[in-house]
């Protein structure tokens, strides 16, 4: 489905991606782990159109991504949940969910689509009128993750989501995130830092380290590997 092939990027002096190649498929978590700095906002934003390149190619079902912009990028059907839970504070959760709608629901289907995201979040349907300075961080990464469900994509590009969580609220995201993988056929691209929980929800692990690909494999090899975990994972 999402296919990347020797993506580079650079900031003036700094080379933040360097060839970097990896596929990800519908329905299934692939998880980019790496250090601070290893390159994997840049990554995101990158494949989102927010970060441009001429070097190498990213295809989503065969079509281009590289020289799009982020709007259409988005009408393809790829939502980007970015780093650190922005939402709009006198917004209500409802409110964030009908702009969620937008880009790409049919007005006839928007509140159908809000309902069957509030359906995958409770908590959520149980504070919709709630301004979203109320909400807990569990409950503001839950709805960042719905205002780009709800716009019924293909491909959830999510940038960090455990990131400040505590540990049960980052258990119950990372099952969040398998079951609409699983159930939806959504596919995801999930960058963490957090490679423990990352490795425990994902179906494939592509670790960065200064921009490069340096491993790409089956999440129990990396995790049986304590070498490697050491190495690249912090753990
Ligand atoms: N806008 C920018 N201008 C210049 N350099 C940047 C910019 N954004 C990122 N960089 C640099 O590019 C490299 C990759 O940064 P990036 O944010 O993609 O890494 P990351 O893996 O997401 O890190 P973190 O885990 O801290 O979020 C770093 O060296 C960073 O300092
Ligand atoms: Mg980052």
């Amino acid at each position: 489905m999402l296919q990347v092939d020797g993506l580079s990027v650079r900031y003036g002096p700094v080379q933040a991606l360097r060839g970097v190649s990896f596929t990800a498929e519908d329905g299934v978590i692939t998880t980019v782990l790496g250090a601070n700095g290893a390159g994997k906002t840049t990554l995101l934003r990158t494949l989102s159109g927010l970060v441009r390149t001429h070097e190498g190619t990213a295809t989503f079902d065969g079509e281009p991504l590289i020289g799009k912009d982020p709007e259409t990028i988005a009408r393809m059907g790829i939502a980007h949940v970015p780093e650190g839970r922005g939402v709009i504070a006198e917004l209500t959760v409802d409110e964030h969910l009908r702009l969620g709608t937008l880009s790409r629901v049919p007005r006839s289907e928007r509140r159908t689509a809000i309902e069957d995201v509030y359906g995958l979040f409770p908590p959520l349907e149980s504070r919709r009128h709630r301004h979203a300075a109320t909400l807990s961080g569990g409950e503001r990464q839950m709805l960042v993750i719905a205002r780009a469900l709800v716009s019924r994509p293909r491909l959830l590009l999510l940038d960090e989501p455990s990131l400040g969580l505590a540990p049960i609220v980052t258990a119950q995201t990372m099952a969040t995130i398998r079951q609409l993988t699983s159930r939806e056929g959504i596919g995801a691209v999930l960058v963490e830092q957090n490679a423990r929980s990352a490795l425990s929800v994902a179906d494939w692990a592509v670790v960065l380290n200064l921009g490069q690909v340096v491993l790409a494999d089956r999440p129990e090899r990396l995790t049986a590997d304590a070498d490697l975990r050491h190495h690249y994972l912090g753990f």
